[in-house]
This record gives structure tokens, C-alpha cells and sequence, in this order.
């Protein structure tokens, strides 16, 4: 019997080692189904759906072989599996020239198995485009990427857990917002503000504050509770300018020590603010938190 909960894409920012402290938000009661539009390796659904949380799930995320690829763990395990498997070891045969050869096909061809093994080769796991829309990343020399074997235990464990329970869709966040309905819990984990304004472009959509403003809004007026991933800090540096306070309430998660923290030896740990509805009842007060005590509390975590 499995324990741990499956996690078959690998992905940087995912939200793997949070998704049990994010859950930890959402109220034990009759909501019909969680929606994660900025899914990614959709980390949360997967932990809430190993808990029995939500009878049906809805994920979506702006790229399209991402949604892609879910459709397939969704409908054709086995068949992803099988595609993974036979890129993996064609790089057995020639290290580092078949991922440059894979990457360029899926410049051209967007199939969602080449995109698994590029994330599961490419360096920290982690997307990124160059202005033309082409998957851009290097691949990692120092790691082979998941196995085959691996690969496909995740996938089919991620599979039993969701499938006929979950729906995959490409598109804007925004669209599934209008789209809410009564019974909905969304959870939303939109790029970092770091990494959208500006010149850091990583993931093929970028994403204004004002945008995402305009999305949680939306919801408020709907009456669909939500909780948001939104920026943090590490050490004494903090990401992000907070969003306004009728959005909704914010709290303070302790991620733990960043990985680059600990490679240089320091301390610093990574805090993570987690904006929840006003709809939601808050469970621990002590980590709520007004704008101004952000900074100074993220600083006490150091
Ligand atoms: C921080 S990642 C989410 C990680 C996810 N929580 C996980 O556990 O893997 C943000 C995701 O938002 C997607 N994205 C960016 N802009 C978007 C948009 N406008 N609408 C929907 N998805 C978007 C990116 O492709 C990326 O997968």
C-alpha cells in the first residue's frame, strides 16, 4: 500500500512539501469541487484528493502540452509511461545530444511527453521560454532524471487517484473564474511577481498583479472562497508588493530553509504568504497579519 502521495511531474514551484499545511485551510465541509487554475505539477489537488477531500477536481494552467499531459496521466497512463520511458533511454544511448534533439522536437511538436522528460532533465525541474515561446532550459549533467520505472509508478498512483474525479483545462485563470460555481474551492499558486514583471519571464505566460487582483475580485463578488499562494521572503529580503487587505486575509507559512540558503551555508528560511478568503474562517489567528508586521515577522523566522 502507498503512502506518500504521488507527484509524476516534476516542476519547479511546486507546492509538494506545502500542500499539506495549505489544506490545513480549508474547512471541513460540503464544497463540491477544488479548482487550481495556475496548476502546474497541481501538487495540492493531488494531496487534497489522497486525503478524500473533494468529491471532483478541475485543474488548469496556461500551457497547453502541460494540460496536455495531465489529459494523458488522466485518460492514457499507461501510453505516457510508455513515450517517457523511450526518451529517457534514448538519452542512454547519447547523453546530452538526444535532450537537445527531444527539446527541439518539442519546439516544433508540443507533445506532452516530451515536455515530462525535458522538466524531468532540464535543470531545477523548471520551465522556461525564450520570447518566441520555445522551451529554452539546458539540461542537467549532473542528474539522469526520473526513471522510467519511477516514472510510471507515479503516474499510474497519480491516475487512480484522479481519474473520472478531475478535469484538465488549457487557458487563462480567468476564464475558469467566470466560470466558478457554488460549491467551488479555488486554490490559486499564480507565478511569483518576481518572476513575471520584468525581464524574468520563466513560464510562458506572465502575469500581472492587476490581473490577478481582477481574478480574486471577481471571486469575492461571486462568494467563492479561495486561498491564495502569493510571494514571500527569504531571509531578509521579502518578494512582492502585499495585496490589498479586502482581498483577503494574510497569513505567514514557514517553507522551511530555501535550498540556495543552505548551499551557502546560511540560515535564511523562506516564508510564504498565504492570502485566505474573507468567506473562510481562519484556524490558527496567531499567523494572521497585517501588512506592516510582514516584514518584521518574516524576519523572526530568520
Ligand atoms: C508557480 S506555478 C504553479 C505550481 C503549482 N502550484 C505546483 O504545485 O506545481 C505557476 C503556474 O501558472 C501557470 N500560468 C502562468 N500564467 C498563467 C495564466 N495567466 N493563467 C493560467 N496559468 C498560468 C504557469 O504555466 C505555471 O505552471
Amino acid at each position: 500500500m502507498r503512502f506518500s502521495v504521488p507527484h509524476p511531474i516534476p516542476y519547479q514551484g511546486s507546492k509538494r512539501r506545502l500542500a499539506k499545511a495549505i489544506l490545513s485551510h480549508v474547512p471541513e465541509s460540503s464544497f463540491t469541487r477544488l479548482v487550481e487554475p495556475f496548476a502546474g505539477s497541481a501538487a495540492v489537488t493531488l494531496a487534497a484528493a489522497a486525503q478524500g477531500r473533494f468529491p471532483s477536481y478541475l485543474i488548469g494552467d496556461a500551457l497547453e502540452p502541460l494540460m496536455g499531459l495531465w489529459n494523458a496521466i488522466l485518460t492514457a497512463p499507461e501510453e505516457i509511461a510508455r513515450q517517457y520511458g523511450i526518451l529517457w533511454h534514448s538519452e542512454r544511448a547519447q547523453p546530452v545530444d538526444a535532450f537537445y534533439k527531444i527539446r527541439a522536437q518539442f519546439n516544433t511538436d508540443r507533445a506532452p511527453a516530451k515536455l515530462l522528460y525535458l522538466l524531468a532533465r532540464c535543470v531545477k525541474n523548471s520551465v522556461r521560454f525564450n520570447p518566441a515561446g520555445e522551451f529554452n532550459q539546458s539540461p542537467d549533467k549532473r542528474r539522469k532524471g526520473t526513471h522510467p520505472d519511477t516514472m510510471r509508478e507515479e503516474i499510474l498512483a497519480a491516475h487512480h487517484l484522479l481519474a473520472g474525479k478531475c478535469r484538465a483545462v488549457h487557458g487563462d485563470f480567468l476564464q475558469l473564474i467566470r466560470k466558478a460555481r457554488g460549491g467551488d474551492l479555488f486554490y490559486l499558486d499564480p507565478p511569483y511577481q518576481g518572476t513575471s514583471d520584468g525581464r524574468d519571464q520563466r513560464y510562458i505566460a506572465g502575469l500581472s498583479r492587476a490581473r490577478i487582483i481582477e481574478g480574486l475580485e471577481l471571486l469575492n463578488e461571486k462568494s467563492i472562497p479561495f486561498i491564495l499562494s502569493y510571494d514571500g521572503s527569504c531571509g531578509k529580503k521579502s518578494y512582492g508588493t502585499p495585496l490589498p487587505d479586502h482581498i483577503g486575509k494574510r497569513l505567514l507559512l514557514d517553507v522551511g530553509r530555501s535550498s540556495q540558503a543552505t548551499l551557502n551555508g546560511r540560515r535564511d528560511v523562506t516564508v510564504e504568504s498565504l492570502y485566505v478568503s474573507h468567506l473562510l474562517p481562519v484556524t490558527d489567528q496567531r499567523s494572521v497579519l497585517s501588512l506592516n508586521d510582514f516584514a518584521e515577522q518574516a524576519a523572526l523566522f530568520v
